[in-house]
């Protein structure tokens, strides 16, 4: 049963909620993306999920075991890689693999097996003695990973394993996780990258402590973005939005890098008014045209509803 189950899951420091009621299920051998902005409450809910911090109110079974009243079961059943990299700087890549070998309890023999695997996935033949520390951080990102996983555990978490990392050895990283998923390990990721969140097969958006929406990258799309959405490129984008977002036919206007998406309740009558208004301006229009909503405009928008609560 490698499950998660999240029911009522609370955890107040004083007086303030950093996570605050919130449910969820995470189904075996999915890839479940946990999402939020700096402080929603992410890492304090995998600390309390891996049974390293305690709850203030509500539990979670995770592999079927509760987190409250078998912690130390939990930790046996998952793997676990920290915000901050687990590894030992000082020591070398093949003692940071025995130290951890050692800690989930592998025989010799397994370690040895084991050894092999971690450092054919982390690509690191041959750097057995190079001292951890001076690894790049993609080469010490799947080292940790390997280190996380090392005594094969059925549920894995994984807190921001990719930040810092370069797009070449992220989407290598992802490599790594879609094989742990088809073996039928439950991984449960955060991330800030939004094109990352596009590989999970269910996200939930966690905002201030509470959960704000949840589902399928697809589902979220479709139940959130209602409107079609147009990118604009002209020669002042900040100008620009400052002249549509009053217009009461712009739901909602937000910039993307050098553009702007428009969410417009009607398609070819936002077409024209923008045209227009840019002229009126003198804002010369580069390109307009339709595009299909990406999980960031769902996420974008969702947030911008919770600030206006
Ligand atoms: N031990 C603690 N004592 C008091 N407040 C804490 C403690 N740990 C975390 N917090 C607060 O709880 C909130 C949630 O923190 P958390 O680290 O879970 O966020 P996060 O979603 O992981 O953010 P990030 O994306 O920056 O990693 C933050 O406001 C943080 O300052
Ligand atoms: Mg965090």
């Amino acid at each position: 049963m490698n499950t998660i189950e999240v029911e009522n899951l609370t955890k107040r420091f004083g007086d303030f909620f950093a996570v605050d009621h919130i449910n969820f299920e995470v189904k075996q051998g999915e890839i479940f993306g946990f999402l939020g902005a700096n402080g929603a409450g992410k890492s304090t809910t995998i600390r309390m999920l891996c049974g390293l911090l305690s709850s203030t109110e509500g539990t979670a079974r995770v592999g079927g075991f509760d987190i409250n009243t078998q912690p130390n079961k939990v930790k046996e059943s998952i793997g676990y890689m920290s915000q901050k990299f687990s590894l030992y700087e000082d020591i070398t890549v093949e003692e940071n693999i025995d130290f951890f070998g050692r800690v989930y309890g592998l025989s010799n023999n397994e370690l040895a097996d084991r050894k092999k695997w971690v450092l054919n996935i982390a690509n690191l033949h041959g750097r057995e003695n190079s001292i951890t520390k001076t690894l790049s951080g993609g080469w010490k990102q799947r080292l940790a990973l390997g280190c996380a996983v090392i005594h094969r555990p059925r549920i894995v978490f994984l807190d921001e394993p990719t930040s810092g990392v370069d797009p070449v050895m992220r989407r290598r990283f992802w490599e790594l996780i879609n094989d742990l998923s088809a073996d039928g390990v439950t991984v449960l990721v955060t991330t800030h990258f939004l094109e990352e969140a596009e590989y999970c097969n269910d996200i939930i958006l966690i905002n201030a402590g509470k959960i704000i929406a949840g589902g399928s990258p697809k589902e979220l799309k479709e139940n959130y973005i209602k409107h079609p959405i147009l990118e604009v490129q002209c020669s002042d984008v900040v100008q620009a939005m400052e002249k549509i977002e009053t217009e009461p036919w712009a739901v909602e206007t937000s910039v993307f890098g050098s553009s702007l998406h428009v969410n417009v309740q009607d398609e070819t009558m936002a077409r024209e008014r923008i045209r227009t208004i840019l002229s009126e301006n003198t804002i010369q229009l580069l390109n307009i045209e339709r595009i299909t909503p990406s999980l960031e405009d769902v996420f974008i928008y969702l947030l911008e509803q919770e600030s206006k609560k």
